[in-house]
C-alpha cells in the first residue's frame, strides 16, 4: 500500500452527517491530547492534513480522511480531558459511543496510548469495550521517541498488566516525530483493505 493522496472529507458530530461511501473505515481512539491527529499527519505523509495541537481538545467532532481509494481514517475526539464541563465530556462520550456502535464501514480501531505513562483507567474501559465488541484492535502506545531505551521494557509489561494484553494481541510502539512503528501500523490496516 503506498498512499499518494488523503482528502479531508467532513466533520461530523451526529451519525446522520456521517458520509455515505463503501470503502473500509479505521478509527482513531485515545486520551485527549495523546497523539491521534499526529498519527494519521505521520501515515499520510502530510504534516498538517489533521489538526494537532500541543493542548488539550483540539478534535473535538468526528473528522473523516479518505486516504486514496482505500480506506477511511477517522480522527475521533479524545476523552478523559479534564478541563471540559461535564456537559461537554458527556456530548464527546455519545459521539464516541455512536460511531463505533453503529457505524456499519468500521472495519478496524487503533487505540492510541501514551508510551510513556501506565494506561489510565479510561484507556482500559475503552479497550475493554472494543474487546467485548470484538472490534479488531491495534493498540499503539505513542511518543517512544520521550522514552528511553532502557525503559522500554517496563513500559510494555505496565501496559500488558494494566490492559491484560497477552502476546497475542496486536501491539506497537509508535512515534510520530521518528516515524517508528509506521511500518507495523500499515501492516495492521492493511489487513482491512482491498
Ligand atoms: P486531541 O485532538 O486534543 O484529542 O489530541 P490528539 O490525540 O489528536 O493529539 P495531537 O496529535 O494533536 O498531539 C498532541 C501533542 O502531542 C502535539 O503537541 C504533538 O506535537 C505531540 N505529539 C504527538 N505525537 C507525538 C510523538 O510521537 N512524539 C512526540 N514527542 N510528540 C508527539
Ligand atoms: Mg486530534
Amino acid at each position: 500500500m503506498k498512499i499518494n493522496n488523503t482528502e479531508f472529507i467532513r466533520s461530523a458530530a451526529k451519525f446522520e452527517d456521517y458520509p455515505r461511501h463503501h470503502l473500509p473505515e479505521i478509527a482513531l481512539a485515545g486520551r485527549s491530547n495523546v497523539g491521534k491527529s499526529s498519527l494519521i499527519n505521520n501515515i499520510v505523509n502530510r504534516r498538517k492534513m489533521a489538526f494537532t495541537s500541543s493542548k488539550p481538545g483540539k478534535t473535538q467532532t468526528i473528522n473523516f480522511y479518505k486516504v486514496d481509494n482505500y480506506f477511511y481514517f477517522v480522527d475521533l475526539p479524545g476523552y478523559g480531558f479534564a478541563r471540559v464541563p461535564q456537559e461537554v465530556k458527556d456530548e464527546w462520550g455519545r459521539m464516541i459511543e455512536t460511531y463505533l456502535f453503529n457505524r456499519r464501514n468500521l472495519e478496524s480501531v487503533l487505540l492510541i496510548i501514551d508510551a510513556r505513562h501506565k494506561p489510565t483507567d479510561d484507556d482500559l474501559m475503552m479497550y475493554n469495550w472494543l474487546v467485548e465488541m470484538n472490534m479488531p484492535t491495534l493498540v499503539v502506545a505513542t511518543k517512544i521517541d520521550k522514552v528511553k531505551n532502557s525503559q522500554r521494557n517496563k513500559q510494555k509489561r505496565l501496559i500488558n498488566k494494566k490492559l491484560s494484553l497477552t502476546e497475542f494481541t496486536p501491539f506497537t510502539f509508535f512515534s510520530a516525530e521518528t516515524g517508528e512503528g509506521k511500518g507495523r501500523v500499515m501492516e495492521f490496516i492493511s489487513q482491512f483493505i482491498d
